[in-house]
């Protein structure tokens, strides 16, 4: 999620770089740089770390009218000087900044050291720089290398070049990651979203995927990827600077759960080969996969729901048992951990100090080790044998949304990649990886249900407690879902077993007592309607979400999720509840981006 700007004009470039890329702040980075174009040279200058170090490295007398800007949330490699942007080609003749990822930089990569080039940095990045070398060495016009450049790229982008061949010019492309643009008197702009230019202007122009721009400091050009020039049609920009930054939403959590197509889509770019999983990590481990002996899926709070689900997929498609245990509970339990031993770590901000702590411990006993992590270069990644990347992108909100979507992909696709190791074809493979890759659609699908939950949690209203019921893959939702509402609305929200309510439970529910149940296991659903009825029975106000087929008449309050593989309807399911959360707590008045009593990042233990 990195933030770009870029501006040439009549004007020094600096002051509205810096500010771009301080309102673009919120998308989180590690690391910042600039690259300003003098007529004879480039002169970057980057940084780990804050915009602030990045000031204290600038002289103040700056006056360059053309530069590019960027703040880096480190994908490909970890957070340090050599891997902020921009990056730039041998001679320093051509500066690029780039958010997205570079699927295919690896062959790309070998591909230029086989004709010379040398590599600076571990970051996918680079290579747009170098083949833009390489393009335009064969023929100089820039706009041709930039055309050669990104066909060759498979996965997102959003790129932003300059070059002292054209001092004066911004070359800019657009491919699933974002780009707007704008002008005034001063010069023209273009940022990674509008909160950078509304100082300037309010007329943007967000580009298509497939565009690119050519930014001179009185016009802008557009072409497709052709090379055939675009209509430019400037939209007014209607919110202020601080709802741009939510994207328009009311809160980061609103804006994080719409964005989970687009994460998902990034967890699981390029993970697939056919019916075969693509982890080249967990390849490289140096383990002997039939020796393993004991499994564990270890994390905290909404990461540990992540493993319950990771833990019934791992016992269905492999045949073997494993344990799950929370983080905080881990170093008590005895668990047996020695060389046959696997531990599989979960956490968004890779510093939870108890999965930390779980962590050295299982280190210390030889284990082999897999992280699935948010943030790259965290404790718990560099500490891991093996880390899996889940590309939610920064998560602002304290309550985990985006991150919980994508490690359940990711998880899903690590189970099936286990499966592979130990040689157990899992049945319906095919299926499950086209459903896997249809995953962005249907969340699409069923966010277009907010209106649906937003009526249904009124039923919250009065309410002080409220239960969530579900059998196995239905059961970490249930417990996600209460998770969600008791954090943010601070109703207080157990989740069950949906057969364990008889065994006591049950005693709880009275008239209109909110329960919502979910029954999207189609070899279960059965039995959970009829616990689902045994509170109707009681009072009960019932909302079931269920798939598609499922008879219903008899309740209220139904929602379904669209059609999908059971074993991922764990993934529509949280994001209605995530929506029904949500409202709820805005019945309640509550302060959803920072609930009381909670932190982001949980360092003690
Ligand atoms: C709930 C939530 C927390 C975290 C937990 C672990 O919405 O965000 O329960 O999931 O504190 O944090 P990470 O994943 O950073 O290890």
């Amino acid at each position: 999620m990195c933030g770009i700007t870029g501006f040439t004009g009549s004007q020094p470039a600096l002051p509205f770089l810096l500010q771009g890329l301080s309102r673009l702040e919120y998308r989180g980075y590690d690391s910042a740089g600039i690259t300003l174009v003098n007529g004879k040279a480039l002169r970057t200058w980057k940084t780990k770390g804050r915009l602030a170090q990045l000031e204290e490295l600038l002289s103040k007398d700056l006056a360059e009218s053309c530069g590019i800007g960027h703040t880096r949330w480190a994908t490909h490699g970890v957070p340090s000087n050599m891997n902020a942007h921009p990056h730039m080609n041998e001679e320093e003749t051509i500066s690029v900044v780039h958010n997205g990822i570079v699927e295919n930089y690896a062959e790309l990569k070998e591909e230029l050291m086989e004709n010379g080039y040398v590599f600076h940095s571990e970051t996918d990045s680079e290579v747009i720089v170098q083949l833009l070398d390489y393009y335009y060495n064969e023929k100089p016009v820039m706009k041709e290398a930039l055309l050669k450049t990104v066909k060759r790229l498979t996965g997102s982008y959003a790129v932003c070049v300059t070059t002292i061949f054209e001092p004066d010019t911004i070359y800019v492309a657009k491919k699933e990651s974002p780009m707007v643009l704008g002008q005034s008197p001063e010069g023209t702009f273009c940022a990674s979203d509008a909160p950078a230019l509304l100082e300037y202007t309010r007329e943007i122009y967000p580009m298509q995927d497939g565009q690119i721009a050519i930014l001179n400091a009185d016009r802008i050009d557009l072409f497709d990827l052709k090379g055939k020039r675009q209509e430019l049609k400037w939209i007014h920009f209607p919110y202020d600077i601080q709802s741009a930054q939510k994207g328009g939403y009311d809160s980061y959590m609103m804006k994080e759960i719409h964005e989970q197509p687009s994460a998902i889509r990034e967890t699981l770019r390029g993970r697939f080969h056919g019916n075969k999983t693509v982890m080249p990590v967990i390849d490289q481990l140096d383990a002997d996969w039939d020796s393993i002996t004991n499994t564990y899926f270890i994390a905290c709070g909404t990461a540990y729901h992540a493993c319950i689900y990771a833990e019934i997929l791992y016992r269905r498609y492999t045949g073997k048992m494993s344990s799950v245990i929370p983080a905080s509970e881990f170093r008590y339990s005895n668990p047996s951990l020695n060389e046959h031993t696997l531990c599989i770590f979960v956490s968004q901000s890779g510093e939870t100090a108890d999965t930390l702590a779980a962590l050295r411990l299982a280190k210390s006993k030889g284990c082999i080790t897999i992280s699935v992590v948010n943030v790259l270069g965290s404790s718990i990644s560099r500490q891991t044998d093996a880390v899996l990347y889940t590309a939610a992108g920064p998560e602002i909100a304290v309550a985990s949304t985006k991150a919980y979507t994508t490690q359940l992909v990711l998880l899903h696709v690590l189970v099936l990649k286990l499966a592979e190791l130990y040689g157990i074809r899992v049945r319906g493979i095919s299926r499950l990886i086209r459903d896997l890759r249809h995953l962005p659609e249907i969340t699409e699908e069923v966010l277009a249900k907010e209106p649906q939950m937003k009526e249904l949690a009124k039923m919250l209203k009065d309410q002080k407690d409220a239960y969530f019921i579900g059998r196995q893959l239905d059961y970490p939702t249930a417990l996600e879902g209460a998770l969600k509402l008791k954090e943010i609305s601070y109703v207080h929200a157990d989740a069950y077993y949906a057969g364990e309510l008889k065994h006591g439970p049950i005693a709880l529910i009275e008239e209109n007592t909110v329960v919502t149940a979910m029954a999207t296991q189609p070899e279960i659903a059965a039995k959970t309607i009829s616990n689902i009825k045994e509170t109707v029975a009681r009072g009960a106000r019932v909302i079931l979400i269920t798939d598609p087929f499922m008879s219903a008449q008899e309740f209220e309050y139904v929602v379904r999720i669209p059609d999908i593989s059971p074993e991922l309807a764990a993934v529509p399911c949280a994001v209605l509840l995530q929506l029904f959360a949500y409202y709820g707590a805005m019945e309640k008045g509550c302060d959803i981006d920072k609930p009381r009593n909670l932190a982001k990042s949980v360092t003690v233990e």
